[in-house]
């Protein structure tokens, strides 16, 4: 088993890493050995959206996912507070000499398109009434940790916000590994992303968290050339 980063937050103002965090950590665990051999060769770009208290892309830098020695961390939230945990928790783990560039930004308006060989997403998926409006106060604490729970109508505006980036986002080799609550209805999502967008989806791990089901799916090009 792969050790868990050390981390250490104020979680008045940052996601504490919970269940779904560790249920990622486990995936990406359980996928290593696909992802060595599918970014075998040359340099990847990896991106976590949403890293919070910045575990599972220290996780990620620490092991080498998804290949050692030739990738480039990007770890992009909307947060000004996550991305000062996410580059702490990177320190105190001592990655150093693997590149990581933390950046505020909404999803994935910021990156180069097609770009992204592994973006992981651990979004806000409880479903709520709305999705908290963007505070202009860094120290309007409690709106940032709502922002990190809040997934408006079924949990999923965000997530469907994703879905649809995933097309000019990803490399053409790329994966996305994104979470969901039940309340998300993944299996919908995964059936209308297969027939709608011709994506590759399917479920990688999932496991009871309390009352919650959380799960993990894998999303990929039908006709990606991995050659
Ligand atoms: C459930 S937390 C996950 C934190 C961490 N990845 C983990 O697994 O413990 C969701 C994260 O997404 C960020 N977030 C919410 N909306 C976002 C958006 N529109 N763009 C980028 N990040 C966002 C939040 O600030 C929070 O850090």
């Amino acid at each position: 088993m792969l050790p868990t980063p050390y981390v250490k937050c104020d979680y008045e103002t940052v996601y504490e890493p919970s269940e779904d965090s560790f249920l990622l950590l486990d995936c990406l665990e359980h996928e290593q050995e696909y992802l060595a051999s599918r970014f075998r060769d040359g340099l990847s770009v990896v991106c976590e959206l949403g890293p919070g208290s910045g575990i599972v892309t220290t996780f990620m830098m620490q092991n080498g996912i998804p290949a050692r020695g030739s990738s480039m961390y990007f770890a992009v939230d909307i947060s000004p507070w996550a991305l000062e945990a996410t580059d702490d928790t990177v320190r105190r783990n001592k990655c150093h000499g693997t590149y990581l560039d933390a950046v505020q930004c909404d999803l994935a308006s910021c990156l180069k398109p097609r770009e992204v060989d592994l973006l992981v997403f651990n979004p806000p998926y409880v479903p709520a009434e709305h999705v908290p409006e963007i505070p202009n106060a860094a120290d309007d604490h409690s709106t940032w940790l709502d922002l990190a729970l809040l997934g408006g109508e079924n949990g999923m505006v965000i997530t469907e916000k994703l879905l649809l980036q995933l097309e000019t986002v990803l490399s053409k080799k790329g994966v996305a590994y994104i979470l969901f609550c039940a309340r998300n209805r993944p299996e919908e999502v995964a059936n209308r992303m297969k027939a709608t967008y011709s994506w590759d989806v399917e479920l990688i791990i999932h496991r009871k968290a309390g009352w919650e089901v959380l799960s993990v799916y894998r999303f990929s090009r039908k006709t990606a050339n991995h050659s």
